[in-house]
């Protein structure tokens, strides 16, 4: 059994992988100090797989910490780092906490590999390293553009700090990750109040939240909304199976994008959650927020030609699966 290390493996999309990454036969290793997260998602897994998960209480950041980790796991195939914080508008308010964490912790994890001789490692990217792209659907030639927030920044970043190391590498490039394992056993824990679109909307439904505020309908897509491309968190748990196998098989460094090829505005959205799952969502239109871009998503050619990967499940199955999530969670 192959083991992996999968930092941030309690996360939202971290957990998904794991249980992904048993069911391909490997064996995952959960490294996270639970920063943004909660111990249900552990639970969840163990329940998933019926079994117990190896996972470490530590700080990626921490060497010292990361070294006894490595000692502790002795040979592993490779690592999938998710590690990071994602609060887009934090970044923006606190930038030193993301280059700390976000940078911190990739240095400290491929300095690790290269002293345990762990040569592949996939990266948690995002389709922000491109701002709002001249050509869409955007592939993965497209450059950088100025990066919108510091999250966004430390992504370009890591990616750059992947290149300029000894390691093989995949950054998966994540377009707009929605919905829950069908279990409804794990998903988004995380601590602060969400900012994207189906957990508010979620929290809508149930109650938390009186409305959803759409942030500007006079952009130049059909109904005037943003556009984006939102990936099952399931789909995007598996494309890092294949990325790891793709990894073992081959070297070098190599980024690709997650996403569905579709793009959704704000309104379609939405109404997808309110048909499938039979509810009326309160909103109303408010002003444009300042680093939206107007559309985005992905040109997936590349990922499934080198990975054979592509999106299998539908937003109507993710919205299902957002709302189970939301009536279950702690
Ligand atoms: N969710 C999205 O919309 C999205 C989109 C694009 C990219 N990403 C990236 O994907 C990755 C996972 O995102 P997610 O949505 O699952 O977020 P998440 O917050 O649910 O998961 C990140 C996990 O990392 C842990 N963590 C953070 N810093 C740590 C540290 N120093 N040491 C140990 N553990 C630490 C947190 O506790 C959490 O469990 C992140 O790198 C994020 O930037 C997410």
């Amino acid at each position: 059994m192959k083991k992996i290390l999968v930092t941030g493996g309690a996360g939202y999309i971290g957990s998904h992988t794991v249980v992904e990454l048993i069911e391909a036969d490997y064996t995952p290793i959960i490294v996270d100090n639970l920063c943004n997260t909660s111990i249900q998602n552990i639970q969840g897994i163990e329940k998933i797989i019926d079994k117990k998960i190896k996972w470490h209480n530590t700080d990626c950041t921490d060497k010292s910490a990361m070294d006894k980790v490595f000692a502790e796991e002795g040979r592993m195939e490779g690592a999938i780092h998710f590690a990071a914080y994602k609060a887009v508008e934090e970044s923006v308010q606190n930038p030193q906490k993301y280059y700390d964490n976000n940078m911190g912790s990739l240095k400290v994890l491929l300095q690790c590999m290269q002293e345990n001789n762990v040569k592949n490692i996939i990266f948690s990217s995002s389709c922000t390293v491109y701002g709002m792209p001249d050509v869409l659907p955007v592939d993965e030639n497209a450059p950088f553009k100025k990066a919108e927030s510091p999250y966004g920044e430390t992504k370009q970043l890591c990616e750059k700090m992947l290149k300029e190391d000894s390691c093989n590498s995949v950054a998966l490039r994540y377009f707009n990750p929605v919905g829950s394992h069908s279990t409804a056993l794990i998903g988004d824990c995380s601590a602060d109040r969400p900012s994207n679109l189906v957990p508010i909307i979620t929290e809508v439904a149930i109650g938390k939240r009186e409305k959803i505020t759409i942030f500007g309908n006079d952009y130049k897509t059909p109904d005037g909304t943003c556009i984006r491309d939102y990936i099952h968190v399931v789909d995007l748990a598996k494309s890092h199976v294949k990325a790891m196998e793709f990894l073992i098989n081959n070297t070098g460094k190599h980024a690709f994008n997650v996403g569905t090829g579709i793009g959704v505005s704000v309104l379609d959205a939405i109404k997808a959650f309110e048909q499938t799952n039979k509810l009326s969502i309160n909103y109303s239109i408010g002003p444009r927020r300042d680093g939206d871009i107007e559309q985005i998503y992905a040109n997936s050619n590349l990922v499934k030609e080198k990975l054979g990967w592509e999106a299998k499940e539908t937003l109507e199955k993710a919205m299902i699966s957002a709302w189970e999530w939301e009536k279950l969670k702690e």
